[in-house]
């Protein structure tokens, strides 16, 4: 099983929108798959048409293995579940106190899934703090939008520096571009500029900016569901395709 966070502390970059078309893809590749929204505002879950959890007792939940299986919901998508968002979780960060034991304890959840999944993400929510320094030292990659502008571009180098000085960070980072405009010299700038300086890091696969990805908030699906053939759902599946080949994912299981 390959754990995976979709992480920025930056927000409204396309954690979330990654996040929900990693994860049908992932499930469409014949792998069990299971997104776990971190984020309060359960916009992972929205998207995949499920509500959120009702008042979660999330110090239980952290505590005890058994009880977070038993909020598992199958998506509407074959191989697909989700841990749906509760809005407890904005309490997520306080409960993650004591670094060595939360870390110790989220690990311990990630591999009690081990045999029934193939493909664990999380969709967390934006900031830089316990919860997600917990994050950094349990999943084996950081997917990361970078919108190819001067800020989120900063926040890219802030994580960078911040991962790589942590002693017990497991992850390995990668970074893609996203809502890429390529008629913005600034755009094809930042990304080439970041491609030299971070060579082999940042994907070759980038996502365009496009109205369809905004449309999943209303048709609350996946893009390739409702959009299979535009541009960015083709743009979405060369991008996957890469992440497999990088992270070893292998379509079909294991
Ligand atoms: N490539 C894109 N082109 C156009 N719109 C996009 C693209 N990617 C994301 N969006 C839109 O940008 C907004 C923010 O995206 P999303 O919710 O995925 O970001 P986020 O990083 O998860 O945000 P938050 O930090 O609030 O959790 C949404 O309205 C989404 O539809
Ligand atoms: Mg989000």
């Amino acid at each position: 099983m390959k754990s995976i966070a979709c992480y920025n502390m930056k927000g409204g970059v396309g954690k979330t929108s990654s996040a929900v078309n990693f994860a049908y893809l992932s499930a469409q590749n014949g792998l069990r798959t299971i997104i776990w929204d971190l984020d309060p505002q359960g916009a992972a879950t929205f998207h995949l048409g499920m509500d959120p959890l009702q008042a979660a007792k999330l110090k239980k939940l952290v505590k005890d293995k058994k009880l977070i299986k038993t909020l598992i919901e199958p998506t509407s998508y074959e191989n697909l579940s989700v841990i749906p968002a509760g809005f407890e979780y904005r309490n997520m960060d306080l409960v993650m106190d004591d670094s060595k034991k939360s870390r110790k304890k989220l690990k311990k959840i990630v591999t009690s899934f081990e045999d029934d999944y193939d493909v664990f993400l999380f969709d967390c929510p934006p900031s830089i703090s316990n919860l997600s320094d917990t994050i950094f030292s349990t999943v084996e990659f950081i997917l990361m939008p970078v919108v190819p502008a001067i800020m989120p571009q900063q926040s890219f180098i802030t994580v960078k520096e911040y991962l790589d000085s942590m002693d017990d960070a497991t992850a390995e980072l990668i970074p893609f571009f996203n809502m890429v405009d390529r008629r913005k010299s600034g755009h094809r700038k930042i990304m080439w500029d970041n491609r030299k300086t971070f060579p082999h890091i940042f994907c070759e696969n980038y996502i365009p900016a496009r109205a369809d990805i905004e449309k999943m908030g209303m048709q609350r699906a996946p893009l390739h569901v409702f959009a299979s053939k535009s541009d960015a759902a083709r743009a979405y599946s060369f991008l996957w395709k890469e992440l497999m080949d990088r992270t070893g994912i292998e379509a079909g299981g294991k």
